[in-house]
């Protein structure tokens, strides 16, 4: 490679807030450092898919001012239309992969900034071997689930929201003498569950990876009240299974399935079981909306800048991680495939245990 770049960055899967705050970092380290050339491309891989090829040059003057607090992605994004099994409008599917890479060269590009989970950096790398694009990874996910990073961009906010949440729920629970059941996302992974949880002084909190019986559930509920309070906290992790082990899921406009349903039914679980009075919220794609918190202005800035490092150096098929209080790299197919699960016996879950709020075992 020259030393005048022109490296591209993309963001892919579900947006979070802190994405911007990475873009903003990268272009700044690439102009100032480096004095490279940022191309940002739109809606992820289908950027590269268009003719013409949609993309915008990202200059210091784009992203100063407002962007690193700004939610969402202003490269927009895509979870959907993998590249390999690509589905046609006449209902066939297509392996759509050349015409990426074709993007990609026609950008005249030396480097690309993937900023996504696991299931992107699967697509991205697949791409990046076939296409001899040299990669680098950018972890971002409310979920938190990617291996070999602590955290990632958008888990703090999220983790944030719902807590705000809980603190909103809490006077009204109150109020009422009401049992308030918080459903949050995470997919398979409950790290947003335990950590707003915790934060936000619920007395359940129900996660993918320990089963419950609902009778525990609601022992802590007679518990709490025969110590006088007259309320409860309950948050559920969005992938909890029903007491028959059902993943409760709700389809979408072309068939695209989403978790969804589990909060409710957990509710009418405890008005059951407890003869409380129950009310249901379901979070939702609020937990990606958001100002992005500090923490993960932060991280993001670090991630940005370590990752054009990362191409200065030509270090490649890498992704940059948060381990110990300093940014790191790992190889991302390490990341990939260490997934990131609520550790039973981790800190965290310890402390969950220590302040008697019930996990549902
Ligand atoms: O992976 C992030 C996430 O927000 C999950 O927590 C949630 O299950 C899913 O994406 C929702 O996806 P969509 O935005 O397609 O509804």
């Amino acid at each position: 490679m020259s030393s005048e770049k022109r490296i591209g960055i993309l963001t892919s899967g579900g947006d979070c807030a802190g994405l911007n705050a990475v873009i903003r970092a990268a272009v700044h380290r690439a102009t100032l450092t480096y004095g490279w050339q940022v191309v940002g491309i739109r809606e992820g891989t289908m950027g590269l898919l268009a003719r013409p090829v949609r993309y915008d040059v990202l200059d210091l003057g784009m992203v100063s001012g407002t962007m690193m607090r700004l939610g969402g992605t202003i490269l927009g994004t895509t979870n959907k239309g993998d590249p390999f099994a690509f589905p046609m409008a006449d209902g066939t599917v297509r392996d759509r992969s050349v015409e990426i890479i074709g993007g990609y060269r026609e950008l005249g590009l030396d480097a690309l900034i993937g900023i996504g989970g696991d299931g992107s950096f699967a697509i991205l790398r697949r791409l990046a071997a076939q296409g001899g694009i040299n990669l680098v990874g950018i972890p971002k996910t409310i979920d938190n689930d990617v291996g070999l990073t602590e955290t990632a961009i958008g888990f703090d906010t999220a983790v944030a929201v719902a807590t705000e949440a809980l603190d909103r729920l809490q006077p009204t629970a109150a109020s009422h003498a009401r049992v308030m059941v918080l459903e949050v996302m995470g997919r398979d992974a409950g790290h947003i569950a335990v950590a707003a949880g915790i934060a936000g002084g619920a007395d359940v909190i129900l996660i993918p990876e320990i089963p419950y019986r609902i009778e525990s559930v609601a022992d802590k509920i007679r518990q709490v009240r025969q110590q006088g309070r007259n309320f409860a906290l309950v948050v559920v992790s969005e992938a909890v299974r029903t007491a028959d082990g059902k993943e409760l899921q709700r389809e979408f406009t072309g068939g695209q399935k989403r978790f969804g349903g589990i909060g409710d039914y957990i509710g009418e679980q405890i008005a059951a079981a407890t003869g409380a009075e129950t009310r249901v919220t379901v979070l939702g794609h609020v937990q990606r909306g958001s100002m992005p918190s500090p923490r993960d202005r932060l991280i993001a800035s670090a991630f940005g800048v370590h990752a054009v490092d990362l191409i200065a150096a030509g270090k490649f098929d890498r992704m940059v991680a948060w381990q110990n209080r300093q940014v790191v790299d790992v190889p991302l197919e390490d990341a990939i495939a260490d997934y990131n699960e609520v550790e039973l016996d981790g800190a965290l879950v310890r402390t969950a245990r220590g302040l008697g709020i019930c996990l549902g075992d």
